[in-house]
């Protein structure tokens, strides 16, 4: 299965395992990261699912929406890197994807 490293606010790195079909937000949640809320549950509409990608993939990730970049645009961490993990699909071709949780507005 395709892996995904993901760094916590605190600085600790983990790889998991992601399933076919899940998203980026939903495969950190459903591994028990916890300061990922993901307080909508996936429709684009809390940002608690803000996490900072490692600019070595920005090439392969799936294009931002309006209400994305909306979204992004009213978090206080905002950085070249920042998506909403619920809207990047976890695809093979994102094996070895990184990112970071970003901090909590
Ligand atoms: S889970 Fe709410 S915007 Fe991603």
């Amino acid at each position: 299965m395709p892996k995904l490293i993901v760094t916590t606010r605190e600085g600790e790195t983990s790889e998991i395992e992601v399933e076919d079909g899940l998203t980026v937000m939903e495969a950190i949640r459903d591994n028990g990261f916890d300061e990922l809320l993901a307080l909508c549950g996936g429709c684009c509409s809390c940002a608690t699912c803000h996490v900072h990608v490692d600019q070595a993939f920005a090439d392969k990730l799936p294009e931002m929406s309006e209400d994305e970049d909306d979204l992004l645009e009213s978090t206080d961490h905002r950085t070249d890197g920042s998506r909403l993990g619920c809207q990047i699909p976890f695809t093979a071709e994102l094996d070895g994807l990184k990112v970071t949780i970003a901090p909590e507005d």
